[in-house]
């Protein structure tokens, strides 16, 4: 009987290790991180704050999220010799690639402060790497596009200081939109944690080794790269572009799919755990709604998506296997229309994920108890047999 949840044995045997920081429900569409519901965080909190509540387990004082401010901001910068480092990548370099090696390299210039058994160490670690996230990543998309470096800007906030740095350019000011801002707030709230997902665990199970934050998280941003993980968000958009390009045959996209011939599932679609709507999704979903009722121009990408979701929701093939929209299949068209390139959409993901990874990382230092096992296997391969001499082979 924990959190006034009960476990059949069965479920307690699968898990990979407990946790007291996010509870999600995937027949009943529920998230809460640390108890408060994702749907109340998203419309009346803030990043930063969602980051206290998940590291240090309360929400914030006012004056504790003040003094966490502060110190992430006194942060931002990166040691100069990092900015050779992005020198050594080709312009095309996938950033998420860019992003988990500079995690790891920062590392290199904190040597002395790395004992993950150190509560001053890991304050730091955490401190560095919320306040330094967000500049590597910045700095890798300007590295793509041929653009100069814009050091933080520190009288503006944590995510308007990212934008400044990903779309400003020293040539002329740069004015943050704050609905952007807003919503880009928001959306790093909802990606903040999600329990054991495969980047997660990822996590907490390199850093069982007492490997330090940094590594772990390096790790954790290589595993969210993948296609069926975080870069599903980058695929969501790569398959409404060819649906696109295919006439907008959502219909036949769709057959193609079911026919196993799309050569590709339907991305942002089905989850391990939501067996019903992800509840992201549903606020993801008014948010893309909102933003482009604001533009100017509407996303003819948006109608596409939201006929693929109407005509999934209706097919058995799809209901069947309890395959809904999850959080990925909105936020691309958002990211879109805010300016970011497809490659950079699952660098976002990092960036909303990270106080998750660096939570979920400092619960499982501090209690062994939560850590993953060693798994082990079933074996599979050939039973005992003798050394074959090469000449009689
Ligand atoms: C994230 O774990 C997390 O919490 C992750 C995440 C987080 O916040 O960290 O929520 C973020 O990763 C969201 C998921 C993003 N990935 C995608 O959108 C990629 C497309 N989705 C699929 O790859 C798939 O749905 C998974 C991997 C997400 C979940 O797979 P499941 O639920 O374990 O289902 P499965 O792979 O066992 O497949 C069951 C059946 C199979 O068909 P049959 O063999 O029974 O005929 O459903 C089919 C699958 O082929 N199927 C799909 C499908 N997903 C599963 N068919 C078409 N489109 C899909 N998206």
């Amino acid at each position: 009987q924990t959190g006034m949840t009960t476990y059949d044995p069965g479920f307690v045997n699968t898990a990979a290790c407990s946790s007291a920081i996010t509870y999600i429900d995937g027949d009943a569409g529920i998230l809460r991180y640390r108890g408060y519901p994702i749907e109340q965080l998203a419309e009346k909190s803030s990043f930063l704050e969602v980051s206290y509540l998940l590291i240090y387990g309360e929400l914030p004082t006012p004056q504790q999220l003040t003094e966490f401010t502060e110190r992430i901001r006194r942060h931002s910068l990166l040691h100069e010799e990092m900015r050779r480092f992005f020198d050594g990548f080709p312009r095309d370099a996938h950033p998420m690639a860019v992003l988990s090696s500079a995690v790891s390299a920062i590392s290199t210039f904190y040597q002395d402060s790395l004992d993950p058994f150190d509560d001053e160490h890991v304050e730091m670690s955490t401190v560095r790497l919320m306040a330094k996230v967000p500049t590597i990543a910045s700095y890798a998309y300007k590295k793509s596009i041929g653009q100069p470096l814009l050091y933080p800007e520190n009288s503006l906030g944590y995510v308007e200081n990212f934008l400044r740095m990903t779309f400003g350019v020293p040539a002329e000011p740069y004015e943050v939109d704050p609905v952007m801002a807003r919503v880009l707030d928001m959306l790093f709230i909802l990606h903040a944690d999600h329990e054991q997902n495969c980047s997660t665990s990822t996590v907490r199970l390199v850093g069982s080794s007492n490997a330090n934050l940094f590594a772990s998280v390096s790790a954790g941003v290589n595993a969210l790269f993948g296609p069926l993980h975080g870069g599903a968000n980058q695929s969501v958009l790569e398959m409404l572009e060819t649906i696109q390009a295919d006439g907008g045959d959502v219909r036949s996209f769709v057959r193609r799919v079911k026919d196993r011939q799309a050569g590709t599932k339907l991305m942002g679609f089905g989850h391990r755990v939501y067996k019903n709507y992800d509840p992201r999704a549903t606020i993801v979903k008014r948010a893309a709604q909102d933003v482009m009722g604001r533009m100017s121009t509407s996303d003819p990408m948006l109608d596409v998506a939201m006929e693929l979701e109407e005509i999934a929701l209706a097919d058995d093939f799809f209901v069947s296997r309890k395959l809904y929209p999850n959080v990925d299949f909105y936020t691309g068209l958002i990211y879109k229309a805010m300016g970011f390139p497809t490659k950079m959409f699952t660098v976002l993901f990092a960036l909303g994920r990270l106080p998750g990874w660096i939570a979920q990382w400092r619960e499982m230092i501090k209690d062994p108890e939560t850590k993953i096992g060693r798994p082990r296997q079933i074996y599979t391969g050939a039973v005992q047999r003798d050394y074959v001499n090469l000449e009689q082979r």
